[in-house]
């Protein structure tokens, strides 16, 4: 594991400066990295070892380049569990940042809002995580880190309340809540919503979790957004789609630039 990110390490290093935050853009977020300045995009298919990005509204591109004048290293593109990776490769990208030198991950996603306070187009800071996906950071462990790694206040308090402060001066309204991240691929049922809303989830997807175990384990402050893109399953009782996502997602994209370029311009 560690080679393998050294390899891939030195690679991207060869080719861009190094950068101060770390990105990984969600489902039809993905834009943002074209908003970097002076921007060097690498297909995932060219850096060693990188597992490769399937699914539709997700690119394949370590973008690197800037905002608001910082050095940032955004992935156009994340790598799902449901997708049949190990977990190794699912946060290989985040380990690879950080090894690049990263010390903020900003992560975001896509989710169907289960708080009753949550409508389609909400954007959410993650206050916190239930990591549902019956999986963690298993087998080969990394050089740089330790094996337990401690998950108090994970989403760093400072960071959001920067995006709060940043929402507010924009005028725009951010929620807060709890991200619960199951395995997937299917959408949840009615009732696995009512247990979520139980146990303290205010939405659900199916990724992050994993990416912030392992931003946390590389020391790095980390920063959650989710895009509230559906109503999770039952609440409404309208069925539940990947369109339905996008185009959500797309549809909130002045409103989630704004609120990453603010946050950036205050980091
Ligand atoms: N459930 C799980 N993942 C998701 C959802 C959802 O409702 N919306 C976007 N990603």
């Amino acid at each position: 594991m560690t080679e393998r990110l050294e390899e891939a390490g030195a690679f991207v290093a060869e080719r861009v400066a190094t950068p101060e935050v770390a990105m990984v853009l969600g489902s039809g977020l993905g834009a943002f990295a074209d908003t970097l300045g002076d921007a060097k995009v690498i297909p995932y298919v060219e850096i060693p070892h990188m597992p490769l990005s399937e699914v539709a509204g997700h690119a394949g591109n370590l973008v690197v380049g800037t905002c608001q004048g910082k050095p940032v290293a955004a992935m156009q593109g994340r790598f799902h569990l449901y997708e049949g990776y190990t977990v190794n490769e699912v946060v290989f990208g985040v380990r690879l940042m950080a090894a690049l030198g990263a010390r903020t991950l900003i992560v975001t996603n896509a989710a169907g809002g289960i708080s009753s306070s949550l409508a389609p187009g909400d954007l959410m800071v993650i206050s916190d995580q239930l990591n549902l996906t019956g999986s963690s950071l298993v087998g080969e462990s990394v050089a740089a880190g330790p094996r337990f790694v401690d998950m108090t206040e994970a989403f760093d308090p400072t960071l959001r309340g920067v995006a709060i402060e940043v929402a507010e001066a924009q005028g725009v309204s951010l929620a807060e809540g709890v991200y619960a991240g199951l395995l997937g691929p299917a959408y949840e049922t009615p009732a696995e919503v009512r247990m979520l809303r139980t146990l303290g989830a205010d939405a659900v997807g199916m990724s992050t979790v994993l990416e912030v175990i392992a931003a946390r384990q590389q020391g790095m402050r980390v920063l959650g957004i989710s895009c509230i893109t559906n109503l999770a399953s039952g609440i409404s009782g309208a069925p539940l789609s990947h369109e339905e996502v996008t185009e959500t997602a797309a549809a909130v994209k002045p409103r989630f630039e704004g609120l990453l370029n603010g946050v950036m311009e205050r980091l």
